[in-house]
């Protein structure tokens, strides 16, 4: 039996019409789809009924498989002469240990491509009306990971991310949302910078949560929001009522004068 392959695939942020064409084709075409917690319901749906799944997702503290153990399966697929994808929310590259999969596989000399996908900053930034960069209010953007490991601190330069020129996007902040918006307003942010929380961005599923640096951590609590929760703090997110275009539920306009 031949050498099968992998596609390290980004199904996106969930809205099924935010997938590649590439992606779709792939997963038309694959025999066995290794996929994610993050996946959307909407785009496993797409998956061909025959085609065979592994769940390979990850909650906090509920790991389905181990990377170890993801990366020797999507290994022994492919040496047994299957056509894998490796189906991962939003880009495979972007916060998503696609690139430890990729260089397993790359070291043990296993075929295999990466198709990005749109990664949660792009997509619940665009679905929440709020534009990452924005003449006079951002002349950049940082994605920044929100994830400390268990009982730790987070380590980041807070100086440098307490820029009021810039646009942060933090990914996995949801429980540290209070040590974030505490350790950005020690290195100076202000108190009112506009901040919001998107959960379940893009689908219909999707609620806005909009305050400000400090208002945040009580709103998100007081709206229940949980994972997956995107964080966006800066000047940008002024322009969330103004460009709001998806918003299916009322949106929780907690401290909304400050965001006007
Ligand atoms: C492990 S990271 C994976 C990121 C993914 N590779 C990407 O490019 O979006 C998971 C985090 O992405 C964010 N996320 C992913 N999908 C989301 C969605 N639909 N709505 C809000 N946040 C999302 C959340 O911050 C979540 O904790």
């Amino acid at each position: 039996m031949g050498m099968g392959r992998v596609a390290l695939v980004g199904a996106g942020p969930g809205d099924p019409d935010l997938l590649t064409i590439k992606a779709l084709r792939l997963l038309g075409e694959a025999e066995v789809v290794v996929f994610d917690r993050l996946v959307s319901p909407e785009v496993m749906a797409l998956i061909p009924a025959g085609t065979q799944r592994v769940y390979a997702g990850k909650a906090m503290g509920d790991h389905a498989l181990v990377q170890d153990e993801i990366n020797d399966l999507l290994a022994g697929l492919a040496r047994s002469g299957r056509r894998v994808v490796r189906l991962k929310g939003g880009d495979p590259l972007v916060f998503g240990r696609g690139s430890e999969e990729a260089l397993h596989l790359a070291r043990q000399g296993i075929p295999f491509e990466v198709v990005p996908g749109i990664s949660s900053a792009s997509g619940c930034a665009s679905y929440a009306g709020i534009p990452l960069t924005h003449r006079g209010l951002a002349t950049g953007v940082r994605c920044v990971t929100g994830h400390a490991r268990d009982g730790e601190a987070l380590r980041h330069d807070w100086k440098k991310l307490a820029d009021p020129d810039a646009t942060l996007v933090f990914y996995m902040g949801l429980s540290s949302l209070p040590a974030i918006a505490r350790e950005l307003m020690a290195a100076g942010l202000a108190a009112e910078t506009p901040a919001a929380a998107i959960e379940n961005g893009t689908t219909f599923r999707q609620r806005r949560v909009l305050g400000t640096l400090s208002g945040l951590p009580a709103a998100v609590v007081a709206a229940g929001l949980g994972a997956p929760t995107l964080i966006i703090i800066g000047r940008v997110v002024e322009l969330a009522q103004a460009l709001d275009w998806f918003t299916t539920e009322p949106v929780t306009a907690i401290a909304a004068e400050a965001v006007r």
